[in-house]
């Protein structure tokens, strides 16, 4: 039986946070064992909403991929290569677009949301509403049959399906509909208990050290109407509890009833929220270091990923232009 084959993509952030890492980058890890992978840093993405300051994205990229590696990606069977670099992405968008009517991108609900949510920045650009359009041609480069996403990421998707099958209608391809592959998100919040984001500055490194845990542990907000250690407190709307959840396993429910019952007091309750995290992420920030000493290793492991992937996507191109007569 072959195995499906998977697109995903990330923009370059540079150092990933914690809530990145189980949001997604940790089912990438586990999906490498049934699938082709396929994972691209997108680059290009990162300009539909960030062209005017392009200073960070090469160290972005470099730092982002040492993480995918610190998390357990494993170059030797995943593609991990950088969009930019295929040039078969920006052919296969143009020609995508094309057959995508206006219609279908005007209606795309997060577009109208950005629009107004990052009114500071000029986005009213041609290469922001064509953004799931160039998505759309990173999935179809590599054929892929299933993308991980989270929930957010599903009207493009449906976009997606809907390019690709009025394309296959037009020309008479049978160029695969790609299925979502929902991530089961467990939710982080930011230290703060909003969303976790490196704009907030509410966020937890993904391979952060010991005295960043401590630090950030410290500083998370917990139930305030808490002041004695007996006060009955309401664990859920503590960020401390949110990350037990996650890390603590068969241990939170316990720890939610601790609380409940004020038994058990919010410095306590850090301490060992501490000792689970420096379980979970001392060893990814210990393989990063390590990986980190390797001078050159972050260009070769691009390199390799390049290669394989360009020609899958050449691949790609010939089917398409074929189809086109073109
Ligand atoms: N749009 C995605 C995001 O912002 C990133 C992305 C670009 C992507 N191309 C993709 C995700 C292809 C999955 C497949 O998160
Ligand atoms: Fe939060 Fe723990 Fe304090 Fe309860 S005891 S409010 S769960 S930190």
């Amino acid at each position: 039986m072959t195995k499906g084959r998977i697109l995903s993509g990330m923009r370059p952030t540079g150092r990933l946070h914690l809530g990145n890492y189980k949001g997604a980058l940790e089912n990438w890890v586990r999906l490498q064992d049934d699938y082709e992978c396929f994972f691209a840093v997108v680059d290009w993405h990162a300009l539909t909403t960030g062209y005017e300051n392009t200073s960070e994205i090469k160290d972005n990229i470099r730092e982002m991929v040492l993480d995918w590696l610190a998390a357990g990606l494993d170059p030797e069977r995943s593609v991990i290569f950088v969009q930019s670099h295929i040039k078969e992405h920006a052919e296969l968008h143009l020609l995508l677009s094309m057959v995508t009517p206006l219609g279908w991108l005007e209606r795309v609900p997060t577009y109208k949301e950005q629009l107004g949510q990052l009114s500071g920045r000029d986005i009213a650009t041609y290469g922001f509403l064509g953004y799931p359009v160039l998505q759309t041609a990173d999935i179809l480069a590599y054929r892929a049959d299933t993308v991980p996403v989270g929930e957010d990421q599903l009207p493009h998707l449906e976009l997606a399906r809907e390019i690709i099958r009025r394309f296959n209608f037009l020309y008479g391809s049978k160029l695969p509909e790609p299925q979502p592959a929902l991530t089961r998100a467990a939710v982080l919040p930011g230290t703060d208990n909003r969303k976790m984001s490196k704009s907030y500055g509410n966020y937890l490194g993904m391979s952060a050290d010991a005295q960043e845990i401590r630090q950030k542990v410290h500083s998370m907000v917990t139930d305030p109407a808490r002041i004695h250690k007996t006060d009955p407190g309401h664990p859920d709307i503590c960020a401390v509890y949110a990350f037990h959840q996650v890390f603590s396993g068969d241990r939170a429910e316990e720890i939610g009833a601790s609380c409940r019952a004020g038994a058990i007091g919010c410095g306590e309750c850090k301490k060992n929220l501490t000792a689970r995290l420096d379980e979970a992420v001392g060893p990814i920030a210990e393989r990063r270091a390590a990986l980190a000493a390797r001078p050159g290793l972050v260009d070769e492991v691009i390199a390799a990923g390049d290669a394989r992937a360009r020609r899958v996507a050449a691949e790609t191109l010939e089917i398409v232009r074929a189809a086109m007569r073109i």
